[in-house]
């Protein structure tokens, strides 16, 4: 991959596991920690698509207390746990490899930044928390005011860098975010962790890495 000026990394599933929160809760919640967790990301998710479409902006902290709401009801979770829930979903745990890579990119002078859905408060508080004050740039959708994977999101960096998409190294886990980014004309690089099959949204990566340390093979 040649003429990479920044690498640009989605947060929640790509840097943070977004099911720490409730596998921290695993003894309380029991077996059923793992479906519960999934149906509260793809509910968080289908809010912020959904919320974007009907051109009704809430902000991903208060759309991931809506869906966990209705998760927890979903599957008939002790309502007293809710408060312990969000608290740990502020303090997710980065994947193992994420620190290290940072660092090692870092060292190579790249222009290292995050662009989520999730607001300056919440992203701070991660980086923050995990130790991984390696960011130039923390980009959040609020800045816009529209999720992920409008375009107006993909603009932020190339409008802060003035730099061109194609020197843009854009990683995420989720794969409509891969589709989205990639379409806006990002190099998109698929971390695909758990060897799942991708969509099928006008867009292929070229590069498609299992862990984030990977990068350093491609770059
Ligand atoms: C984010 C979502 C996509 O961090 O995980 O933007």
């Amino acid at each position: 991959m040649k003429n990479i000026k920044a690498i640009i990394f989605d947060a929640y599933g790509t840097l943070f596991d977004v099911n720490s929160a409730a596998e921290k809760c695993k003894d309380k919640i029991g077996s059923k920690w793992e479906n519960f967790s999934d149906y509260w990301r793809t509910t968080q998710l289908e809010y912020t698509w959904l919320r974007s479409l009907m051109k009704r902006h809430k902000d991903f902290w208060k759309i991931t207390e809506d869906s966990l709401d209705k998760s927890m009801k979903v599957f008939n979770i002790n309502p007293n746990m809710k408060s312990e829930l969000l608290d740990l979903y502020k303090i997710l745990s980065p994947y193992p490899e994420v620190k290290e890579t940072l660092k090692l990119l870092k060292d190579k002078n790249y222009k290292l930044s995050i662009l989520s859905n999730g607001t300056h408060s919440l992203l701070n508080e991660l980086v923050f928390r995990n130790n991984l004050k390696v960011f130039d740039d923390i980009f959040s959708v609020e800045e816009v005011g529209i999720f992920k994977p409008d375009s107006k999101v993909y603009d932020i960096p190339i409008k802060k860098y003035k730099i061109e998409k194609s020197e843009v190294a854009f990683l995420s886990a989720n794969t409509w975010d891969v589709s989205g980014g990639g379409n806006y004309g990002f190099n998109a690089i698929w971390v695909n962790r758990n060897n799942i099959i991708f969509d099928n949204l006008d867009y292929s990566p070229e590069n498609q890495i299992n862990n984030l340390k990977r990068l350093l093979d491609i770059i």
